[in-house]
């Protein structure tokens, strides 16, 4: 029995589970739909539009607003969220593989009494699993649009920025590469779990040499899946919120789907490092103590 090999089951163990929980995160409205890699709020998407089109005779936006006089009276006495009018969600949260949409309840934007803590995000659906997924933030909008009978309004009309389009679009392969990394995170670890699980009952070093290397593996493709996800998520918050801002849409990374990857990525780390650990106590032991049943176990010669 090899007690030592206890530690790295446990560890690839919550290793495997924490990277599952990241693939799947969000895949159902109930599931984890919090961690998202990045949320959209596009509550206040519009806005800029329709107070300028108060403040002007451009034919363009009077046509505009002829569309959204209804919605205008609404906007006037300010209760509704004008993208729920136009049959728009809240926010939009990315996930690995799908997105997820809903409302801010009980409203979306902080006020005198209501703070900005209090706010919560009451989910209303998400969309089918897609391997290799990417967010694409005009597409959904303008099929929502579509949708809700406003497929007369483009998404242009909204003054929705070209520039997020672009930027998001830079990030798709790294997005696709992260799908990937993940998946194949997640082999190695689960190779991992099971190479200690038979370690527990054999030992040697070159079992131990095989999970040092497997589990480096394993730490190597959850560490740069969660260094590519980190910096996609980084990458299209900056970006949205850069061009976004103006026309009343905002983004934020998602902090606690970052903190799962990496605290995954630091388990597997600390369970190679135990078995290096093993593999140097592993050397001295039984040329210490057991010399000659050491050479009788390499008859062969093949000593290491
Ligand atoms: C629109 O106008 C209202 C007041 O009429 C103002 O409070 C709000 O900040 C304006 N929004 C934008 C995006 O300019
Ligand atoms: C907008 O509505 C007004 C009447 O409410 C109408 O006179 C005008 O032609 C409309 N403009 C457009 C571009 O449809
Ligand atoms: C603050 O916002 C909430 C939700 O939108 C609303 O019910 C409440 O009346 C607002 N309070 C003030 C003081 O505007
Ligand atoms: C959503 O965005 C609006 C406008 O950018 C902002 O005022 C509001 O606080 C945001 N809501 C949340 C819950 O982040
Ligand atoms: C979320 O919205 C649905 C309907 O839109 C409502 O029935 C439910 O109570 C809401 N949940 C929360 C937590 O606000
Ligand atoms: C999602 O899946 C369901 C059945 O699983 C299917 O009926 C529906 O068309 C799919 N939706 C999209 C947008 O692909
Ligand atoms: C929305 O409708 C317009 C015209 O009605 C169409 O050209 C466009 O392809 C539709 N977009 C989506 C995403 O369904």
């Amino acid at each position: 029995m090899r007690f030592l090999a206890i530690a790295p089951v446990l560890l690839c163990a919550t290793g495997l589970v924490l990277s599952f929980l990241c693939l799947f995160a969000g895949s159902s409205k109930g599931f984890l739909e919090s961690y998202d890699i990045v949320s959209l709020n596009t509550s206040r998407i519009g806005q800029n539009v329709l107070n300028s089109s108060r403040s002007s005779d451009n034919p363009f936006v009077s046509f505009f607003d002829n569309i959204t006089n209804s919605i205008s009276n609404d906007i006037n006495q300010d209760i509704n969220s004008f993208a729920k009018d136009l049959g728009l969600h809240d926010f939009y949260s990315a996930h690995l593989m799908d997105y997820c949409e809903g409302f801010f309840m009980p409203g979306p934007v902080p006020n005198a009494t209501l703070s900005k803590k209090s706010i919560h995000r009451n989910v209303t659906s998400c969309s089918n699993h897609t391997a290799m997924y990417d967010f694409d933030p005009r597409e959904v909008l303008q099929k929502e649009l579509n949708a809700s009978g406003h497929s007369n309004i483009n998404l242009d009309d909204l003054k929705w920025p070209s520039a997020i389009d672009k930027g998001l679009h830079a990030l798709r392969i790294a997005q696709r590469a992260t799908f990937v990394l993940y998946c194949v995170a997640i082999a190695l670890i689960g190779l991992a779990t099971l190479l200690a699980l038979i370690s527990i009952f054999s030992e040697g070093r070159t079992s131990a040499f095989l999970n040092v290397l497997v589990d480096l593996l394993a730490f190597l493709a959850i560490g740069i899946a969660s260094a590519i996800a980190t910096a996609v998520a980084v990458k299209a918050a900056d970006v949205i919120n850069h061009y976004g801002n103006a026309v009343g849409v905002s983004a934020s990374k998602g902090g606690k789907f970052l903190t799962l990857t990496w605290v995954a990525t630091a388990v597997m780390f600390v369970a190679s490092l135990v078995w290096c650990l093993d593999c140097i106590v592993g050397r001295k032991q039984p040329r210490r103590q057991t010399a000659t049943k050491n050479y009788a176990d390499y008859e062969g010669g093949r000593r290491y």
